[in-house]
This record gives C-alpha cells, structure tokens and sequence, in this order.
C-alpha cells in the first residue's frame, strides 16, 4: 500500500476496495512520473478518491505540454465538460482520482468561464491538488494549473549543520516558513527565492490561456471569460499569488545589513529578498503585479519578505483576496504574516483558518501519501496530532464552498454569494474574517 488509508472514512475504504477489483477508474496517464521536486514518490495504488465536487457541472481534464525557455511546461486544463455516460474518472500522477474525465468534450451551456491560474506549493505537481481544482471547474471556471520549473528539478539535502540546527529551531518556536525555507536553501537560493522563474512561468501560462481563447484550433476557442481573470495557489504558488496577482509590494529602499545582502550567508532565512537582482532591479515596488488579475486566493503563503516589512508590502494589496489556511501551529505555514497581510490589504478581504489542518491537506497527492512525510527531516515529519489526519471530506469541504463562493462574488459579479463568505459553514472553521 502506497498511502495512509486510515486517514479515510469507511465508506471511501469501500470504494476503493471496489474501484481496485472492478477498475472502474482509468488507468493513470499523467506524462511524467508522480514525484515531490526531482525525488520520485509511489503514486496511491490502489488509486484513492478525493472529495466529490460541489457545483453543478460535469467536469473534464485536458493535459497539455507547452515550450517555455527552451523546455517543456506542462499544464492540466480543469473545465465544464460533458463526458460520455460510463467514462472512467482520471487517475492524476499521485494516485488519486475524482470526477475529471480525460478530454471530456467542452460544455459550453453557461460559458464563457471565467479564467483561474493555479500554481502548486514548491515541488508540488499541477495534478496534485484535485479536489481543489475539479471542484472551481464544476462551478463554471476555466482552471489552469502549473507544472512549475521546481515541481520536476528541486532537491533537498546540503543544508549545513548551522541551517538543520537553525531549521530544528524555527520548529520548536513554530516557526514553519522559516523551517521549510531553510531545508529547501538550495533551491531557493539558486533561484533567488523563485524569482528566476515562476513569475515568468505564471505569466506565460496566464498569456496562453487568454491566447486560447481566440484560436480558433484550441477546444477552449470562445469559451473563457479573458476580462474576469483570478489567481490561486498553494504555499510558494501563494506567496506569488500576492505579488502577481495581489501587488504585494517587494520595498527595497532601505539599505541592507551585511547578513541580508549575503547571497552566499549559510542561513538563507537571514537574506533579504532585495539581495537579489530580480528584486533589485524591479521599476517600482510592485511591478510584478498584473493587473488583469481580479481575484486572489492564497493559500497558505509562506512570506519571503522581512518581517518588519511584511505590513508596508501587504498594504499595496487592492486585488479582491481570500486568504485560506490550515490552524495546525506546527504543520501549516506560519500563520502571523498571513494575518498581517490580511490586516493591512485595502480590501474586500477574506480569511478562514481551518481546524486541525496541516500543510498538505490541500493537495491529496501528498497528503494521502506515505513516501512524502517518510522522506522528508524526522522533526518536520513525525508527531502530527491524529486530528490532522482525519476528516479529510470535511475539511475539503471548507476549501471548496469558500473559495467557490469568492471566485462567484469577485469573477462572476454574483453578490448574494457574499453571504456564503460571512457565514461560518462548518464546525472545523477555526476563525473566519472578513472586511469590504
Ligand atoms: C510533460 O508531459 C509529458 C507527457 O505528456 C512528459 O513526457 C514529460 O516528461 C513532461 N515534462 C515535464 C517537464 O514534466
Ligand atoms: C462521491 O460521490 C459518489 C457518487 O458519485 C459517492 O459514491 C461517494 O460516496 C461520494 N464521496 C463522498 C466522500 O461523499
Ligand atoms: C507551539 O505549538 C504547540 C502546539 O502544537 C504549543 O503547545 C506550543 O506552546 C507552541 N510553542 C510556542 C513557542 O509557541
Ligand atoms: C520567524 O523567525 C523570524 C526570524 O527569526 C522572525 O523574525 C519571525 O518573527 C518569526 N516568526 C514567528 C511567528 O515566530
Ligand atoms: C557566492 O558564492 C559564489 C560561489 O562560491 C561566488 O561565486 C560568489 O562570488 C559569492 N557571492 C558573493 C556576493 O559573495
Ligand atoms: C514507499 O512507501 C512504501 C509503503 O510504506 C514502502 O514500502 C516503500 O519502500 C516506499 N518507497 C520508497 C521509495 O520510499
Ligand atoms: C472526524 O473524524 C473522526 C474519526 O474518524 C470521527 O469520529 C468524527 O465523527 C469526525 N467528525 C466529523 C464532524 O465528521
Ligand atoms: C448566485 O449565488 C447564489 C448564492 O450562492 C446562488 O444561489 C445563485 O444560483 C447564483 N446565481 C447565479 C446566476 O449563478
């Protein structure tokens, strides 16, 4: 067995008992093999079902190989779709499968759909968050979501003793952004945070989708909504959200210490995002911001910004945003900058924290996964409390109502769906916020 089972309930133990002998599900084909950065991981096998969307349409899965840089890009297309009656759900690369059917002809009834980009957490696979995507499909959105640069080439390890220790303190201090950006120093460091490449990557994404829909050989010709567009993603993919989408502002008009202007300092965590030319360089605060974007939904950001400088950045912050994160103090990304950018963004602004939820409920590849934690450092894997691991149905839930309701209200103009955001919907929201 390749995954946590007993993290599901019964009646899901079932269906997979079922699916495994009477094969009712498609044999995977997802292109590359399922992995975390360049470290491959055993998909589910038996396949596991994630949460059953929640809107009204039938969904599709289109997978499609793109040229950027000079290598391939890979994305996965989420739509309305109307499959064959009997066609078998997809299998996505981790193992899981819900109600996507591959290549499902467009269902055009309600089109055109408003855009969403999403982009994974570091390492992460753009078929890795399922239940996530399906689910703002069946509510009449056009997903894309992003096979990033990292989700194929980072690796851990060499990490110097002074980091590990360091890294182990930051857990012990609840601290885990800083835990998690100092194992993966490497990476970030040799990509200057990301800033080499994923905001490129989410703009040439974004510029193809929109180039989709007036060519005339794409399925999806005269079916997305190009004026309504949002963007969502999950840890590092979060932390873009904000600057691309959100106009997080990125200040460097303080002079820097020698550690934060120490590209080469063993402690990554102590290195100013300002070291770098990227960053640098920018005409002004936020000139990585794209203003076709109308919508944010980050989840669960990390902040790889100062911490005295997280409030001015997150002031600049105009975009429509609903902030969504798990409450676990140890599992989940840090939550004091997320609060701070939700305090200080102008607004309308938006932010659940759910129960007993860790970093990887989101994304049930991983989650539902035994090689991922079993890889990873013992203080960062071991002594999740058992409630982390339990009421995954639930807890999906919470992510699909809020941020369908929110893409309704902020894409789709559908106001009386504000009051599904102010309305606490489950008993494993832990706090909800709200303003504008
Ligand atoms: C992209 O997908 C194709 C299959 O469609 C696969 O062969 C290839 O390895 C993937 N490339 C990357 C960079 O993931
Ligand atoms: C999802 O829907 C299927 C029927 O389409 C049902 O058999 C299954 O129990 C549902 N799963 C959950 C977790 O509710
Ligand atoms: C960290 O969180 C744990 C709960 O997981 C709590 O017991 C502990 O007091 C917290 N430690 C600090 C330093 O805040
Ligand atoms: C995390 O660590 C950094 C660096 O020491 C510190 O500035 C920040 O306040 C810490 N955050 C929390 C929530 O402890
Ligand atoms: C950082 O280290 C690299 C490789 O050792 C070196 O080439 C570079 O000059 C160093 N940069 C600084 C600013 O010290
Ligand atoms: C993955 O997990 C399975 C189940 O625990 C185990 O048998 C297998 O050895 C693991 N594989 C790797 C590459 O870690
Ligand atoms: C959460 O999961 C536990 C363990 O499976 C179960 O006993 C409990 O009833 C679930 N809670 C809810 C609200 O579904
Ligand atoms: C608008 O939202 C409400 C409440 O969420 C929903 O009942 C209604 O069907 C939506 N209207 C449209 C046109 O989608």
């Amino acid at each position: 067995m390749g995954c946590r089972l007993q993290a599901l309930p019964v009646s899901n133990l079932l269906i997979i008992f079922i699916s495994y002998f009477a094969l009712i599900v498609s044999s995977q084909d997802n292109g590359a093999p399922f992995s975390f950065g360049a470290r491959l991981l055993e998909p589910c096998n038996p396949p596991v079902m994630t949460a059953n969307a929640t809107g009204k349409h039938r969904i599709g899965i289109r997978r499609e190989t793109l040229s950027f840089d000079n290598r391939q890009l890979n994305v996965s297309w989420w739509y309305p779709g109307t499959p064959a009656s009997g066609s078998k759900p997809h299998v996505a690369s981790g193992g899981i499968y819900g109600q996507a059917v591959r290549d499902a002809p467009l269902d055009r009834s309600n089109g055109p759909y408003p855009l969403i980009v999403f982009s994974p957490g570091v390492g992460a696979r753009d078929d890795s968050y399922y239940f996530y995507c399906q689910n703002l499909a069946s509510h009449g959105y056009t997903v894309v979501s992003i096979n990033h640069l990292d989700s194929t080439q980072m690796k851990g390890g060499g990490i110097s003793a002074t980091a590990m220790m360091q890294a182990a303190i930051y857990m012990l201090q609840n601290n885990s952004s800083y835990t998690v950006w100092l194992l993966f120093s490497n990476w970030f460091r040799s990509t200057h945070f990301a800033l080499t490449y994923r905001p490129q990557e989410i703009d040439f994404v974004l510029s193809k989708a929109i180039a989709a829909n007036t060519d005339p050989s794409s399925p999806f010709f005269g079916a997305i909504d190009t004026e309504n567009i949002g963007l969502t993603g999950h840890s590092l993919g979060a932390f873009y959200t904000l600057l691309k989408g959100g106009g997080f502002a990125i200040n460097c008009d303080f002079p820097l210490t020698a550690k934060e202007s120490d590209v080469n300092n063993t402690v990554l965590t102590e290195v100013n995002i300002c070291a770098w030319p990227e960053a640098k360089r920018l005409n002004n605060p936020k000139a990585l911001h794209n203003s076709r974007i109308k919508a944010i939904v980050p989840l669960a950001a990390p902040v790889f910004i100062k911490p005295s400088e997280v409030p001015r950045g997150a002031s600049s912050i105009e975009t429509p945003m609903l902030i969504m994160t798990g409450n676990d103090p140890k599992f989940e990304s840090t939550i004091e900058p997320q609060q701070q950018i939700f305090d200080a963004a102008k607004g309308p602004k938006y932010m659940v924290q759910i129960r007993e939820t860790d970093h990887m409920m989101i994304s049930e590849a991983y989650h539902f996964n035994k090689n991922f934690s079993a890889g990873l450092p013992s203080f960062l894997a071991t002594n999740q409390p058992t409630a982390n691991t339990q009421n995954f149905t639930e807890k999906a839930q919470i992510y699909m109502e809020y941020s369908a309701a929110f893409f309704d209200v902020y894409l789709k103009k559908n106001v009386s769906s504000k009051e599904k955001l102010r309305t606490k919907s489950s008993d494993f929201v832990a706090k909800q916020q709200y303003f504008g």
